[in-house]
């Protein structure tokens, strides 16, 4: 049987769980590309599942991580938008296998051109946070120019694409994050930056069209009183039992983001026109998933971790 390095989990529990191992290669299915992975995102979702949460989603042993940059390698028969040697990133579907291996099968629908500009490692950075910036802005937010924006967590994976596409769309962009990252929030387009850890956000903004939360729990519930009226909350962690404000039509819409192969393709564009680029944080080799764990879990990545698979 022929295999392939990757990184597994058996077990749910703490970091240590990773194991970098010899696996089946992974089977492709008539609407599957086989990517040979070149770098593949960390983002919290990873080590969530990998600590039990969806548990009834996943069969173990999984594969984690769900941002790829890569090479196609081989196609199904049914394939017909994509061929073999393209340069490609997805965000592929959270139930199957994910990025941390030399080889992925992800559905072909889901997979787009990488874009020009940028290499493996930062096209890896790209997918899974972005995403969920362009849906919670543009598709649940219908963000517009010169609306108010205020992002939680701006200087985040999600959030430093939040602020470039917010920034980009022509809105009146602010972010909260500590005092180390305010030149680089100023430098990706945000208009005012507030440091969390001095100054209560809710004491100095005031009727914002669109918050975009990805904290949750407490800066989700101060959150409302900065909303104008007529204005939407997007939350990352809360559920869509969140409801609303209905006597002040205040409402709050939940994101959970999808795979999208289309709003990639524009996003790749942005990038190569120079209007969007990724951060990256810290470079880690495949075989040190666990190290890439453990600094995410710390909450306080500026940009992305990503995996270099190509090295391994
Ligand atoms: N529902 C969905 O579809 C979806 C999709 C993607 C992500 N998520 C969730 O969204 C959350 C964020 O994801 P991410 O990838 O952006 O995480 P991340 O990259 O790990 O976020 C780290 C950032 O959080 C900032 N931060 C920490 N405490 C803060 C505070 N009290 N106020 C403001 N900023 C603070 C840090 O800035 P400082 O260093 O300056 O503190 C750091 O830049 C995670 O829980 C993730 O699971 C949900």
């Amino acid at each position: 049987m022929a295999t392939m390095k990757a990184v597994r989990i058996h077990s749910h529990g703490g970091p240590e769980v990773l194991k970098y191992e010899d696996v089946p290669m992974p089977n492709l299915n008539d609407d599957d590309v086989l990517v040979k992975v070149l770098a593949a995102g960390v983002n919290p979702v990873d080590w969530k599942i990998r600590q039990g949460y969806m548990e009834e989603m996943f069969s173990l042993p999984l594969i984690p991580g769900w941002d790829v940059a890569g090479i196609i390698e081989e196609k199904g028969k049914d394939v017909t938008s994509l061929e073999v040697g393209d340069s490609v990133y997805a965000r592929p579907d959270i139930v199957r296998n994910g990025a941390y291996a030399q080889y992925i099968a992800v559905k072909a629908s889901e997979v787009a051109l990488k874009p020009e500009t940028i290499d493996y490692i930062h096209a890896a950075a790209v997918p899974l946070a972005g995403l969920t910036a362009w849906q919670s802005l543009f598709d649940l937010a219908h963000l517009q120019a010169g609306q108010k924006i205020l992002i939680h967590a701006a200087a985040g994976g999600v959030g430093h694409f939040a602020v470039q596409f917010a920034k980009w769309a022509g809105a009146h962009v602010i972010g909260t994050a500590s005092a180390n990252n305010h030149t680089f929030l100023k430098s990706i387009g945000a208009h005012e930056t507030i440091d969390y850890n001095v100054t209560a956000f809710d004491d100095a903004v005031h009727d914002v069209d669109v918050v975009f939360d990805t904290m949750g729990g407490e800066v989700w519930q101060r959150s409302w009183k900065v909303l104008k009226k007529g204005g939407i909350m997007v939350s990352a962690l809360r559920g869509p039992e969140a409801g609303g404000m209905d006597a002040l039509n205040k409402l709050c819409a939940h994101v959970f983001v999808q795979p999208d192969a289309d709003q990639l393709g524009e996003i790749a564009v942005l990038i190569d026109s120079g209007h969007v680029r990724p951060e990256i944080a810290r470079v880690f080799l495949l075989h040190e998933a666990e190290k890439a764990h453990r600094q995410s879990e710390e909450g306080h990545t500026r940009g992305k971790i990503v995996l270099n698979v190509a090295d391994e």
